[in-house]
């Protein structure tokens, strides 16, 4: 904790995430929940202006109190939102309860990111589905090598950001089916900007 947590960073996730090179992604994302859902560290609630029918309510999971109270400023009136400042490790939600999980740029950051997807696999129903966009583990060799060698000192300054998670593995390793996933860099340095975008469903 401290200045540097508690006052800086959430404003630099703010920034970082404003970034429009994002938004077609997010719309994308967004467009395809529907019921009940939960998204997993909502940030400072760049998606939250983007749900429309058929979703019914959104339950906005982020552990950084600071990050929820800009969520708070970013509402869209006609959806429901219901906050809950817990970790993605341990979703105080029943089993089966949820239509849709999403999670946008939030698995690089979650400590214990196998537990969370193991937890969001739990609260979802048969029938649901998880909604992700996230940057990960790169194909080619010289990026990778660039990812391992940085993500310690980047993890340090950035609130706990992985750049060399293999998103989708780790999403079938948690007891999902990637229905579809589509990869690929996203204009800036190659190390962060190698994004994973798709749909899974439980197994
Ligand atoms: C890069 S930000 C992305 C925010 C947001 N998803 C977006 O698309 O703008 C990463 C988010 O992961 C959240 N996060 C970190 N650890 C987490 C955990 N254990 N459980 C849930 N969220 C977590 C952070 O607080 C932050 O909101």
């Amino acid at each position: 904790m401290g200045f540097y947590n508690d006052i800086i960073l959430p404003r630099v996730c703010d920034l970082a995430m404003r970034n429009a090179q994002l938004r077609p992604y997010r719309e994308r994302v967004i467009g395809a929940a529907e019921g009940l859902v939960i998204e997993i560290g909502v940030g400072s609630g760049r998606n939250l202006p983007l749900y429309r029918s058929p979703v019914k309510e959104v339950l906005a999971l982020e552990p950084s109190p600071q990050l929820t109270a800009m969520a708070r400023g970013a509402l869209h009136p006609g959806m429901p939102v219901r906050f809950i400042e817990a970790s993605a490790e341990a979703i105080p939600l029943d089993d089966q309860s949820v239509d849709t999980v999403v999670t946008t740029w939030t698995l690089c950051s979650i400590p214990d990111a196998a537990m969370a997807l193991t937890e969001m696999r739990r609260v979802l129903r048969p029938s649901g589905k998880l909604l992700f966009v996230e940057h990960g583990m790169a194909p080619d060799r010289n990026v990778r090598r660039w990812q391992d060698w940085l993500t310690p000192a980047w993890k340090r300054i950035s609130g706990g950001c992985h750049l060399n998670r293999p998103i989708s593995t780790m999403i079938e390793s948690a007891g999902f089916r990637i229905d579809r996933v589509e990869t690929g860099y996203m204009p800036g340095p190659k190390a962060m900007t190698f994004m994973y975008e798709g749909s899974a469903r439980p197994n």
